[in-house]
């Protein structure tokens, strides 16, 4: 197969979704279906084996939580999928949402019974911002569930996303009975697992289905129907390659029901992986050169060796193992001699790669989140990677002052590896952001364990960070009001941290003449 034909077989997805929803049952569904793992169970179970591996995500062990990403990757109707894990707990960080940065498309699991939720709202942000396709998978069917036209409804509310229902429940908890694939015109019946029936010509409204499931049921079914079939967004696939409409599937991850059809329509319809903007321009993956990007670093997965892995995402070319590359931010040319795939927790050597794979790459720590790689004479930019902004802040110090030098040199790295932001006051206090309470405990964690260094932290009251956008009238500093403090960013930008957003809200109005933006981007 040419390399082209196996670029366009590739698929590379994040499900995005808030705790509990499901998306770990969901992953472990098309896992089993792609023939990647053979037995329910083995997704959670591989999270506690990764643990016992590596030493500082004891935390996540006591926690019990997942705070590393890797990728899973099968192999289902001829196409290479990959999925890229996302942290799901609440304690997520910003690691979450890079790896939405690397991805072509998102899969968004949604509870039925609740709605889209916070955590979601937060992902969904990233991935409209990047214009990516967004499918939506609305999970626990056969639980008692919110009605289905409110699912749809909550979509466009809670997150301004238009959408169109391909398949649809016929009932749900003690009544689910199925669903119905609009497109294909066909009912997969929960109660036989393999059940499926081709409607006629007229769809719901024949008689096929008379009989097969109840009459209460098939009553709501066909007025649903016809309210979806005047009412609703029409199937756009167009729209949705641009993300601007969202398919709906419904059905049950834990039951592994709705999963086939979904698992169909979205390998047919999510997008092959595509151009991809730099500064000079765009790289096409089918381009000669090799050229990708970084978006992860993870420090220490195995303690004795002390490595760091760059999550490296291939956007042209093909690489070879030992090739040899320039960094473009500093143009230092290296070899690529340590690479390795990042299917969970197997780590075998990757000796080839194409453009729409994710390699990981041992950094003895020459490498930034964001650095491009390439093999190509002229630098390579891509677009910047976005800075999210933190929602929660506090003061660090070295509990011994004597050790200000590991506490300074720990800072600097972690920051620059992208683990948490760092600012500093006019005192010179060391202030961090993150946007999960876990950032926090992480850093915390290595500081003692990587770098000697044990730390006192001190919560700060604030949860809204803005920039102070160049050319305020007048000084910075005589605009600190109460709840509020200045902090400076390691480009030496202000940035005004707020209590709350009402603060926020109240400081705007007064000086509408102070320009406050989210992020900055990194010059
Ligand atoms: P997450 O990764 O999004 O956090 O969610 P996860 O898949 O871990 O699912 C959260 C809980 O919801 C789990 O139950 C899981 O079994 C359940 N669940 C997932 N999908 C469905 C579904 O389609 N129907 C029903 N009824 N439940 C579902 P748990 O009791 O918290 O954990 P466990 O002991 O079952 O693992």
């Amino acid at each position: 197969m040419s390399n082209a034909d196996a670029i366009q077989k590739r698929r590379i997805f994040g499900i995005i979704s808030h705790p509990d929803a499901g998306k770990t049952t969901l992953t472990e569904k098309l896992l089993l279906h792609g023939g990647a793992i053979r037995e329910a169970g083995t997704v959670k179970a591989r999270g506690k084996n990764k643990f016992a591996k590596s030493d500082w995500m004891e935390i996540e062990k006591q926690r019990g939580i997942s705070v590393t990403s890797s990728v899973m990757q099968f192999e289902y109707d001829d196409k290479v999928v990959s999925i890229m894990d996302t942290p799901g707990h609440n304690d997520f960080g910003e690691d979450t949402y890079r790896i939405l940065t690397s991805v072509d498309s998102a899969v968004m699991v949604i509870d039925a019974a609740k709605g889209v939720e916070a955590q979601t709202v937060k992902l969904f942000k990233v991935c409209s911002m990047r214009e990516i396709p967004i499918f939506t998978f609305i999970n626990k069917l056969d639980r008692q569930s919110k009605d289905p036209l409110d699912c749809m409804a909550d979509l466009e509310d809670a997150l301004g996303l238009p959408s169109t229902a391909v398949t649809w429940p016929i009932g749900n908890g003690l009544t689910f009975e199925g669903i119905y694939d609009r497109l294909e015109n066909k009912v997969y019946l929960y109660k036989q697992k393999d059940g499926v029936i081709a409607l006629g010509a007229n769809g719901v409204f024949g008689d096929t289905l008379e009989g097969i499931i109840s009459d209460a049921n098939l009553d709501i079914l066909r007025s649903e129907m016809e309210l979806l079939d005047g009412a609703g967004n029409p199937f756009d696939l167009q729209a949705i390659k641009d993300g601007k409409l969202s398919p709906v599937f419904f059905g049950s991850a834990l039951a592994d029901f709705g999963v086939t059809p979904f698992l169909h329509h979205f390998l047919e319809w999510s997008p092959a992986p595509g151009t991809r903007k730099t500064t000079t321009g765009e790289v096409n993956p089918n381009d000669d050169f090799f050229s990708g990007f970084i978006f992860k670093i993870q420090a220490n997965m195995n303690p004795a060796h002390r490595d760091r892995l760059a999550f490296f995402r291939i956007c042209s070319g093909t690489f070879t193992r030992g090739m040899s590359v320039t960094l473009s931010r500093t143009g230092k040319q290296m070899k690529l001699s340590q690479s390795t795939h990042l299917m969970a927790n197997d780590r075998e050597t990757v000796e080839t790669a194409i453009a729409g794979d994710i390699i990981g790459i041992y950094d003895s720590g020459n490498f930034q989140i964001g650095d491009t790689l390439t093999d190509r004479k002229e630098k390579l930019f891509f677009e910047p990677l976005p800075t999210f902004p933190p929602e929660l802040f506090c003061r660090v110090r070295p509990v011994n002052s004597l050790k200000a030098k590991q506490f300074q040199k720990g800072v600097q790295q972690l920051a620059q590896e992208g683990a948490i932001q760092v600012y500093h006051n006019e005192f010179n206090d060391v202030i961090l952001g993150a946007v999960g309470q876990l950032q926090f405990e992480v850093f915390q964690y290595r500081l003692l364990n990587e770098y000697n260094s044990e730390i006192r932290m001190e919560p700060l009251e604030y949860q809204v960070a803005r920039w102070v956008a160049p050319g305020s009238p007048k000084d910075v500093k005589d605009y600190v009001v109460a709840r509020s403090t200045l902090v400076y960013d390691h480009f030496e930008r202000p940035i005004l941290l707020f209590a709350n957003q009402y603060t926020l809200n109240n400081f705007m109005q007064k000086n509408p003449e102070v320009k406050l933006v989210e992020a900055l981007d990194v010059d």
